[in-house]
């Protein structure tokens, strides 16, 4: 039945590991440049508390889903549905998956090119001095020129590729062990030293105080879509690291650490952007959703960092942690795409890296170039792609995959106990699809 290779399968050497591993995938430029902009466009407070509740009753589901998919199969996610269910088009899933991963690399990398571009300006000194204004004119100069940010991205995708060729273990853990507790270490003293700042308290009330007047089927749609992005579940990365996990690891408990952090440093995003925004635009008058776009963190992070003693190495400090944050989430989605070309086209991984780095490339650059191509990319993937993914996971371990296994996986083959194992069957079979499919057609429909 082996569709690979005889040798086994490389797998995580510890539980840290594995947890390492998938926060690292899942905490990225999804929590510190996606989740503020979406919150600041989407009305503040009332779409963090829909954004929680997705986080909670579908995300945290489809999550475990994903993994335990994954170790059962051992294989990629398209693989793993054509053993779980043979004959039967579930692995459709799985290519869905691929090309998911094509989309969110093109324009994912080119926001992580852009990381790259602040390192060093930061570097440089040149972000020294200037005001929210200036640095919001800075990004857009830099955004829309068209030499710039294709160099980046192109070194940033190389990066991953090569990364992606060094293997899982050596590749993926190395990086993710020492510098992630760095940037969470960072963003703590930021959270904490803007709460300082006069005029903190309006940023506060703009994230924390929910206006559910502001609630639409649209914001509802992004909520959902930014929780899947966030988390990187819905086309089948997490099958992928699950397939690498030990028998013996308990998946609800990883699923449920990765999620909380991943969660926690999205609001501790918010806590350092938006009280920031208020406290150094205030004399200007601006107002939040003129700030609020793509541009974000790039201009009120800096505008913080500036305002201290230090402040050129802090910013530099922070963009390199943001792009290793950035790339740690890269190779996970480029995995998703070699994995496939390896155990199902059979190409060695080597070349399939390259063929994937290539073809991710060409959209990449349009992506760059034409910024229709780029918000296409980011919302089709987001909002559209990733649910549905999630929906037929659901799906599939709630009305199509054995109970045995399901039971097997999540109680290590009976030597664990799983006490919310009733409560997770009646969210995969029942909540998470049936909520999906309402936010879907009522976001779409409108
Ligand atoms: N979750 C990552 C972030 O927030 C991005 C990401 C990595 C991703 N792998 C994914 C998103 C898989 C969706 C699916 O930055």
């Amino acid at each position: 039945m082996n569709t690979g290779s005889s040798l086994p399968r490389d797998s995580f050497s510890t539980k840290f590991g594995v947890i390492a591993a998938a926060a690292g995938s899942a905490i990225g430029l999804g929590n510190i440049w996606r989740f503020p902009y979406e919150t600041g466009v989407n009305g503040g407070g009332a779409f963090l508390v829909i954004y929680l509740l997705c986080i909670l009753i579908i995300g945290l589901p489809v999550m475990i889903s994903e993994f335990l998919i994954g170790r059962s199969a051992q294989r990629n996610p398209y693989g793993a549905f054509k053993l779980l269910a043979p004959g039967k088009p579930w692995y459709l899933i799985g290519l869905m998956g691929v090309l998911a991963a094509f989309m969110i690399l093109a324009f994912y990398t080119v926001v992580a090119g852009w990381t790259l571009e602040y390192i060093y300006q930061s570097f440089m000194g040149s972000l020294k001095g200037k005001d929210p204004v200036q640095l919001k004119q800075m990004f857009d100069n830099f955004r829309y020129d068209s030499y710039r940010p294709v160099l980046w991205f192109a070194i940033f995708i190389i990066l991953t590729g090569w990364v992606v060729i060094a293997g899982i273990k050596n590749g993926i853990e190395k990086y993710t062990k020492i510098l992630m507790p760095l940037l969470l270490l960072m963003l703590i003293s930021m959270a904490v030293y803007v709460l300082t700042l006069p005029g903190a308290s309006a940023g506060l009330e703009f994230l924390f105080k929910p206006d559910f007047s502001k609630i639409t089927p649209e914001v509802i749609l992004k909520a959902l879509g930014q929780a899947f992005f966030s988390l990187s579940i819905g086309m089948g990365t997490l099958i992928t690291y699950g397939s690498y996990i030990k028998k013996k690891e308990n998946l609800s408990g990883t699923a449920l650490s990765v999620v909380g952090f991943d969660t926690f440093i999205a609001v501790l995003a918010g806590i350092a952007i938006f009280p920031a925004i208020f406290a150094l635009t205030s004399v200007e008058n601006f107002d939040v959703t003129r700030l609020a776009d793509e541009g974000l963190v790039f201009i009120t992070l800096p505008s913080i960092l500036y305002s201290v003693p230090g402040g050129q190495i802090l910013s530099t400090m922070f963009f390199i942690l943001l792009a290793v944050a950035a790339l740690t989430s890269t190779i996970s989605v480029l995995e998703v795409i070699v994995t496939y070309f390896v155990e199902e086209l059979k190409l060695v991984r080597r070349k399939a890296t390259i063929v994937a780095v290539g073809s991710v490339s060409v959209l990449g650059v349009l992506s760059v170039l034409f910024t229709g191509v780029f918000s296409f990319l980011n919302f089709t993937s987001a909002n559209i792609l990733l649910p549905l993914g999630g929906f037929f996971i659901v799906l599939f371990v709630g009305w199509f995959l054995s109970r045995k296994v399901t039971q097997d996986e999540l109680t290590n083959n009976g030597t664990v106990r799983a006490r919310m194992l009733p409560v997770y069957l009646f969210l995969v079979r029942f909540i998470a699809p049936i909520a999906i499919a309402i936010v879907f057609l009522y976001g779409l429909l409108n």
